[in-house]
């Protein structure tokens, strides 16, 4: 008999509070969500962990109600800004360093309703194919400012082919909330085929699939259906995803990636550590209260141990950073200001409490001394 689904939720509330608030530029978070709550400054910088755990509704996202500020307080909480820049960045970084020489894969695994492709897409055709002054045009258009998202990122550069996996209860409301918007739609590429489980068009595919099946099924109808190819340089993602299946199913996933796709491999993962101290005990009874355990946080509970997952797989390289690291090294000082003047934030106390829960690591394999110096420019 096959597990039950875990009961994830998409973190669109935060990002599009984030978004509204000016944090991040994400023109396209909101038509997920039916309303975004305003946050207090921490919980932008950050989210708590249960907003990872409800069950998401077959409909746009509804948020939920405003927890009681002490309880919340108790809660873990991460750089949702942290956390969106450093997604964001690596996906741009590694689209980047491969234009021109190669052609790129960006596999989301569990995407739930995240919008970095549109995002990035959006970018690419506002910088790249159109004249600056449409580029602009269109940019106010759907609602970004002129500072692209990737800060620091000249501009946005998309994948070849850009695959999201889920649950076909969240891909099928995903694909059903892009074909009813028109500037979701209009950033996909034709033809576009929906209208079932999924939606694909030529560059994005948002596949129904469970994780647990990755190469009995998900990789099988990738590569059979929607042109994936296991030489091709890839870029896997899992934002709080893998930790959420049973560690030996995840390193499966991970093991077939070091088998199967040698050639050119990276993943970037975000998840949480720490779960032995005072505060990753909380975070583990708040998220048993709601009948959620992260079957993969004893496996993988520190930093060290995120590194070993790869390095001794003989990955090339592998780093692995804080969240509370993230914002303070690679936030630099123009951007900390900015973000100092969108709201004050009172609790840095809390912050850094919270955010050492929280990390990303990033890992390549590349047996093609062609590729090897391009990952090595990457880093979180
Ligand atoms: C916490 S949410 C994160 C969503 C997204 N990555 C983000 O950060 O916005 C976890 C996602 O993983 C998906 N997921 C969990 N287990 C999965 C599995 N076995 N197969 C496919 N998707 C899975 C859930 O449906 C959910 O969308």
């Amino acid at each position: 008999m096959k597990e039950p689904h875990p009961q994830p939720k998409p973190s669109s509330y935060e990002c599009s509070s984030a978004a509204s608030l000016g944090y991040i530029d994400d023109p396209f978070v909101k038509h997920f969500i039916k309303h975004s709550p305003r946050r207090t400054p921490l919980f932008n910088r950050g989210k708590s962990v249960d907003m990872h755990t409800d069950r998401v509704p077959c409909s746009p996202a509804q948020p939920r109600p405003d927890s009681n500020p002490d309880v919340r307080r108790g809660l873990p909480v991460i750089g949702t800004y942290c956390r969106i820049r450093g997604i964001q960045d690596t996906v741009a970084k590694f689209i980047d360093q491969f234009s021109g020489v190669s052609e790129t894969q960006v596999v989301s695994l569990g995407a739930g309703y995240d919008t970095t492709y549109f995002v990035l897409k959006v970018l690419h055709t506002s910088y790249s194919t159109l004249k600056p002054s449409h580029g602009m045009r269109r940019m106010h258009a759907v609602g970004l400012n002129a500072a692209p998202v990737c800060r620091g990122q000249a501009k946005g550069k998309v994948a070849t082919r850009y695959y999201e996996i889920d649950f076909a209860e969240i891909t099928s409301c995903k694909a059903m909330m892009i074909s009813r918007k028109r500037t979701l739609k209009a950033l996909l590429d034709l033809p576009i085929k929906g209208g079932g489980l999924g939606l694909s068009s030529n560059g994005y595919y948002l596949i129904n699939g469970d994780l647990r099946e990755f190469e009995q099924a998900v990789i099988p109808m990738l590569v059979s259906k929607y042109g994936f190819k296991l030489d091709t340089p890839t870029l896997f993602l899992s934002e709080c995803v893998l930790i959420y299946l049973d560690p030996q199913r995840s390193d499966a996933i991970i093991d077939w990636i070091t088998n199967s796709m040698p050639t050119a491999s990276a993943i970037l993962v975000y998840e949480q550590i720490n779960p032995n101290d005072r505060f990753g005990q909380m975070m583990i009874q708040n998220l048993k209260s709601r009948n959620i355990t992260l079957k993969g946080l004893h496996a993988y509970p520190s930093l060290e141990a995120q590194r070993e997952r790869y390095s001794k797989r003989g990955w090339n390289h592998v780093e692995s950073i804080d969240i509370a690291t993230f914002h303070d090294q690679r936030v630099d000082q123009a951007e900390k200001s900015r973000l100092a003047s969108l709201e004050i934030l009172d609790e840095w106390e809390e912050f850094y409490l919270l955010s050492r829960h929280y990390c990303f690591a990033f890992a390549y394999i590349s047996t093609d001394p062609r590729y090897q110096p391009l990952f090595s420019s990457i880093h979180i």
